[in-house]
C-alpha cells in the first residue's frame, strides 16, 4: 500500500495503479478527454515521490520542462510509492453569460416556490435555477461535465459502461452530484425541473446502459419525453423532472428543446438549426417536416484533440486576424496571457492562414507548426482534426438540403447553437467551408439553444407540449452508410466556401 497526498487529503491505495484510476475512485481527477488512453496529454498533474518511470507517450506529450517541475499524464503514471499529487485542469465553473430571460414566457402548471432548468452537455453542464412565480431567473451557473474522465465524447463513455457496468453507476452518480451542486443553495428546494441533454447523457443520468448506442443500428433503450421523480434520478429535486425528448441515438433531447425554442416546429419558410458540439446535429424545417440529422465531428471545436486546444475560458485564443503586413493577430477571452485556442479560435486560425498563404485547400500548413505566441500553436494534426469536423458539418447540411428539395437561396434564417456557437465568427466559418457562404447575414447565434428550450419548457406548459409534439415532426436522416453524405463528406473536406 502507499499513501497519496492528493490537494491537501490523504487517500490510501495499492501500488501499481495509475493515478488517474486512484484519483477517480476518490471522487476526484484532471480531465481525460482521450478516456485515459495517453492520447490527448491534457490529465496533467504535478507529481512528487515514488511514481513509475516516465513512459513514451509522455515522452512525447510533454516537454522536458514539464518533466523535470514533476509534471506527469495521470493515466500513464502510476503509482510505486507514498507521494503526493496536485491537478492542474482547468476547473471551469462560471456564470452562464448572455442568457436572455427576457425571450421566456411565463405560464404554467407548476405553482409558486422553485423551478431548475438544466442542460447537460458532453462537454459542458449548465443549471438554471427559477422563481416560478415571478419567472425570474435566480441562479445559472455551468461547469465542465464531471463525466469528462471517461472521456471527452459519448462514444467513450459508451464504451466505458460496455466494459464495466460500475462505469454507469460512476456516470450517473457524477452527474446527479454535479446537477445538486451546481443548483446550490436552491438544491431540495426546487419543485419542478425540466432537463435537457443529448441521448447518451439523459440515459447516463436515468442509469440505462447506453451500450446500445455505440454501434449500428444505434438504439437508445428509450427516447425520453418522460417525466421521473427527483428522487429516482438522485436530484435535490421535490417533485416531478421531465426530460426532453429525443429523435435518435444522435439527435436527442437538447436539439429538441433548442430547435422549440427557436421556434423550428412552427409554419414558416425553410429554416436551418445547427448545433456545432462534440457532435453536429443539423435540422432543417420546410413544409412541415423537420429534417434531421447528426454528423460525429468530434470534440475538437471545443478544444479537445487539438494540441493546444482548450475551452471558452478566460486565456482562450478566441479572435485570429490577418495583419496588413501578413503576420497573425489576436486576441483572447479576458484579453489576459493566451493560454490555448478555443473552437472560435481555430476558425479564425485556419481561415487566416488560408487567406495568407500559409495553409492550401488541403490543408498542408507550410511548417509543422505555425505559433501564434509563446507555447500556442498549431499543428499539422491539429488541421486535421479540424477538417474532419467541418467537412461532417458542412456535408450534414448538404445532405439535409438535399433530402427536403430545399436550396440554400430558399432558407430564411440559420440559428447557430451550441457550446460555442455563441462565439463562432460567420464570415471565418464560411470562408473555409464550416458554414454556407450563401447564408451569410442570415445567422443568428440563439447560445445554449437546450438550455433556453429547457427554462422555456420550465416556465411555460405550452412550450412544454411543443417540446413533447416536437420529435413527431421530425424526420431523422441516417448519415453512417448514406452514399450522398459520404460524397459530399468527401467534397468538403477542402478549406473553400460551399457556394450555392
Ligand atoms: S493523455 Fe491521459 S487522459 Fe488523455
Amino acid at each position: 500500500m502507499a499513501k497519496l497526498l492528493y490537494n491537501g487529503k490523504g487517500i490510501e491505495t495499492e501500488t501499481g495503479r495509475t493515478v488517474l484510476e486512484v484519483l477517480r475512485e476518490n471522487g476526484a481527477g484532471p480531465e481525460a478527454p482521450c478516456g485515459g488512453r495517453g492520447r490527448c496529454g491534457k490529465c496533467r498533474v504535478r507529481t512528487d515521490g515514488a511514481f513509475s518511470p516516465v513512459t513514451e507517450s509522455e515522452a512525447a506529450l510533454l516537454t522536458p520542462e514539464d518533466l523535470s517541475a514533476g509534471i506527469r499524464l495521470a493515466c500513464c503514471c502510476r503509482v510505486e510509492g507514498d507521494g503526493t499529487v496536485e491537478c492542474m485542469g482547468e476547473k471551469a465553473s462560471q456564470i452562464v453569460a448572455g442568457f436572455d430571460e427576457s425571450r421566456l414566457k411565463t405560464e404554467h402548471s407548476w405553482g409558486s416556490g422553485v423551478g431548475m432548468a438544466a442542460d447537460i452537455g458532453t462537454t459542458t453542464v449548465a443549471v438554471y435555477c427559477y422563481d416560478l412565480e415571478a419567472g425570474k431567473c435566480l441562479s445559472a451557473a455551468s461547469e465542465m461535465n464531471r463525466q469528462r474522465e471517461f472521456g471527452a465524447d459519448v462514444i467513450s463513455r459508451i464504451e466505458a459502461c460496455g466494459k464495466a457496468p460500475a462505469a454507469l453507476y460512476r456516470q450517473q452518480a457524477l452527474i446527479a452530484e454535479q446537477l445538486n451542486r451546481l443548483m446550490g443553495e436552491y438544491a431540495g428546494r426546487a419543485r419542478a425541473a425540466v432537463i435537457a441533454g443529448n441521448t447518451t447523457m439523459l440515459h447516463l443520468l436515468a442509469g440505462l446502459d447506453p451500450s446500445g448506442m455505440a454501434q449500428s443500428p444505434f438504439i437508445p433503450q428509450s427516447l425520453f419525453g418522460v417525466e421521473c421523480s427527483g428522487e429516482q434520478l438522485g436530484l435535490r429535486v421535490n417533485g416531478p423532472v421531465y426530460l426532453s425528448p429525443c429523435v435518435s441515438a444522435y439527435v436527442g433531447g437538447d436539439i429538441t428543446a433548442g430547435m422549440t425554442a427557436c421556434g423550428l416546429d412552427r409554419p414558416g419558410p425553410p429554416r436551418l438549426y445547427v448545433d456545432v458540439g462534440t457532435n453536429g446535429e443539423m435540422a432543417l424545417a420546410a413544409n412541415g417536416t423537420i429534417w434531421c440529422c447528426s454528423a460525429a465531428a468530434g470534440p475538437a471545436f471545443e478544444g479537445a484533440h487539438i494540441r493546444c486546444g482548450c475551452g471558452s475560458a478566460p486565456g482562450a485564443v478566441s479572435r485570429v486576424w490577418l495583419e496588413p503586413d501578413g503576420s497573425l493577430g489576436f486576441a483572447t477571452i479576458g484579453g489576459g496571457k493566451p493560454r490555448g485556442i478555443c473552437g472560435s479560435g481555430l476558425i479564425d486560425l485556419t481561415a487566416a492562414l488560408l487567406a495568407g498563404g500559409r495553409m492550401d485547400e488541403t490543408g498542408r500548413l507550410e511548417t509543422a507548426e505555425i505559433f501564434l505566441a509563446d507555447g500556442v500553436f498549431l499543428t499539422q494534426q491539429d488541421v486535421r482534426e479540424m477538417q474532419l469536423a467541418k467537412a461532417a458539418i458542412a456535408a450534414g447540411i448538404d445532405t439535409l438540403l438535399h433530402d427536403s428539395g430545399v436550396s440554400l437561396s430558399q432558407v430564411e434564417e440559420a440559428y447557430i447553437a451550441g457550446g460555442f456557437g455563441a462565439h463562432i465568427h460567420p464570415g471565418p466559418a464560411a470562408e473555409i467551408g464550416l458554414l454556407p457562404a450563401p447564408l451569410l447575414g442570415r445567422f443568428k447565434t440563439v447560445g445554449n439553444g437546450a438550455g433556453l428550450g429547457a427554462c422555456g419548457a420550465l416556465l411555460s406548459d405550452s412550450l412544454r407540449e411543443r417540446l413533447e409534439r416536437v420529435s413527431d415532426s421530425c424526420r431523422y436522416r441516417e448519415l453512417s452508410g448514406n452514399a450522398f453524405f459520404n460524397d459530399a463528406f468527401i467534397n468538403r473536406m477542402c478549406f473553400k466556401p460551399v457556394e450555392e
